[in-house]
């Protein structure tokens, strides 16, 4: 990882998504988490302010030692209690069928194999449990698309591998089938970064 990667862009995402409106969906995405969760890409723990009581262990990773410093006083300060690992999600340190819910929020669009991914978080959930994600991704508007393509070389950049362009409901339902999607523009985001898929995913019993 590069200076940018570790020093620089972990201050960038603080900034970028911290506050409203992203407040409001994590809130949404993580109303019914509950057990033994497993959340990928914990960035600098903004979700944390946003897990419900019912949540009896939370164990978080992400690859960038640079967003788990920031995280790291949002950790102490919680009562739950977490576990925070150094992992990416292409190769989870799991035993199979661990967690109840695995989260994701604005992760998907980052991870480099995010099939592999998708194969781990089957593995590691429970049969019957679930899998809660808000993701940007690739627009419906066939006028837009040719834009997100056209940028993400440059987003990738600034954003450490950050994608404009996935299609993030068919990846996902490629792996588990989906309970419940919604697809929106997000308020008071650039359309090019602001399609926004939220769902749940479940493994068959
Ligand atoms: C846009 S940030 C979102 C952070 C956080 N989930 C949030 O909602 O604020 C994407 C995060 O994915 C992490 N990431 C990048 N590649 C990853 C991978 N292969 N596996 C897991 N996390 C990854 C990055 O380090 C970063 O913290």
């Amino acid at each position: 990882m590069g200076w940018y990667g570790r020093w620089v862009f972990p201050r960038l995402l603080e900034w970028s998504m911290a506050g409203e409106p992203l407040s409001t969906y994590r809130r949404e995405v993580l109303a019914d988490v509950t057990g033994q969760v497993l959340e990928i890409g914990f960035g600098t723990g903004l979700n944390l302010a946003h897990y419900p009581e019912t949540v009896s262990s939370l164990t978080v990773i992400d690859p960038n030692p640079g967003v788990a410093a920031i995280a790291q006083p949002r950790i102490d300060a919680s009562p739950l209690p977490i576990t925070s690992k150094p992992l990416r999600g292409e190769s989870l340190a799991f035993a199979d069928e661990t967690f109840d819910w695995v989260v994701s929020t604005w992760t998907l669009c980052s991870i480099a194999n995010l099939d592999q991914a998708l194969q781990e978080i089957r593995r590691v959930l429970k049969p019957g449990g679930k899998f809660t994600f808000i993701e940007h991704g690739l627009s419906d508007d066939p006028k837009l698309q040719p834009w997100q393509h056209r940028l993400t070389p440059l987003q990738k950049r600034i954003a450490d591998g950050c994608h404009l362009n996935r299609a993030i409901a068919p990846l996902v339902e490629t792996y588990l089938p989906l309970v419940s999607l919604k697809t929106y523009y997000a308020k008071g985001l650039p359309k090019v970064g602001g399609y926004f898929y939220q769902g749940v995913a479940v493994k068959p019993v």
